[in-house]
Parts: C-alpha cells; structure tokens; sequence
C-alpha cells in the first residue's frame, strides 16, 4: 500500500532539484493527467453504481485539474515566451491514482489514494508561492493550494457519506 509519507519523499526529491520553470513544466502535464484518472474514476465508479454525488465530485475534479493545467500553462507562457515541454519524471500524483485504479472495487483504497495525492498538489503549491519572485503568480499558487484542500476535503466529505473511514496520518499537518 501507499503511504502519503512515502509519496511525499519521493516528491520531495524529484522537487528539489528543479527550479520554479522545472516545476511548472512538471505540473503542467501533472494536472492534466490527473484530470484524465479522474474522468477515469467517475465511469468506473459509475459502472460500479457508487453515489451519483461521488461520481460528480471525480468529475469536478477532473474538470477543474484541467483548469489548473491551463492557468499554470498560461504564467508559463507568460513568464517565459515559449510552450511548456514535457520533462521526462514520473507524474507521482497520476502513477499513484493510476495503480490504485487497477484495483477499482476498492473505494476505500481509491478515495484514499485520491486524498493523498490532493495533499500533494496543495503542497507542490505552497512550494511554488514559496519560490516564485512574481507577485501574481504568487497569488494564484496560494489559490491553488487552497483550491487543492478542497479537493481533499470534497473527497473526504464523500468518503464519510459513503461510511468510509480514511485515516491520513499526514492531513493534520498539512492543514494551514
Ligand atoms: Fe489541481
Ligand atoms: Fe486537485
């Protein structure tokens, strides 16, 4: 099984290396290819006849990774006049999604793994506002961190709807 700890030390490595462009070239494919595990979760859970509340919140979050992916590919454009590229490390948070997927009849798994993976986001965030010297970039890495604990806390909401118990070690701490 996965653990946040181990998901986060793995992140932690690959981040430290990189730059603010490094990450933004990361994370930009990052969010776009989380929005695909969780249009990829909402038919599984729909084919599995889960809540129709659980299956419109992996589709909001799908649409709004989408969103994320957009507005961080717009500051990179703006920041730096050329197209973002795709760099060649493993996406953490989507691998992750994606191997709790191949054992889809295990919600609690899944939501579990899916509210792990937000806290990364928020914090890949919060080190991108840490880093950036542009004051409005700045601004929305904060809104986005905060717009990625929603994430965890939607996912948490439709958990205890579900009477699924997630126990997340590292989620207290990673509260503002
Ligand atoms: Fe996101
Ligand atoms: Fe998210």
């Amino acid at each position: 099984m996965e653990d946040l700890e181990k998901v986060l030390v793995d992140f932690e490595r690959t981040l430290s290396g990189l730059d603010e462009k490094g990450i933004l070239s990361y994370w930009i494919f990052g969010e776009y290819e989380e929005a695909e595990i969780y249009w990829k979760l909402a038919e599984t859970a729909e084919k599995l006849g889960l809540p129709a509340s659980l299956i419109g919140t992996f589709r909001d979050l799908a649409k709004e990774s989408e969103e994320h992916g957009d507005t961080l590919k717009r500051i990179y454009m703006r920041t730096y006049g050329e197209e973002p590229k795709k760099i060649d490390i493993p996406y953490i948070e989507a691998e992750v999604l994606a191997r709790a997927l191949k054992d889809p009849e295990n919600i609690p798994y899944v939501l579990k793994i899916a509210m792990e993976t937000e806290l990364v986001a928020k914090r890949l965030y919060e080190r991108l506002a840490e880093i950036t010297k542009d004051e409005n970039a700045r601004k929305v890495y904060k809104y986005l961190a905060d717009v990625e604990w929603t994430h965890y806390l939607r996912l948490k909401g439709e958990a205890g709807l579900m009477g699924i118990h997630v126990e997340i070690p590292m989620a207290e701490a990673a509260q503002y």
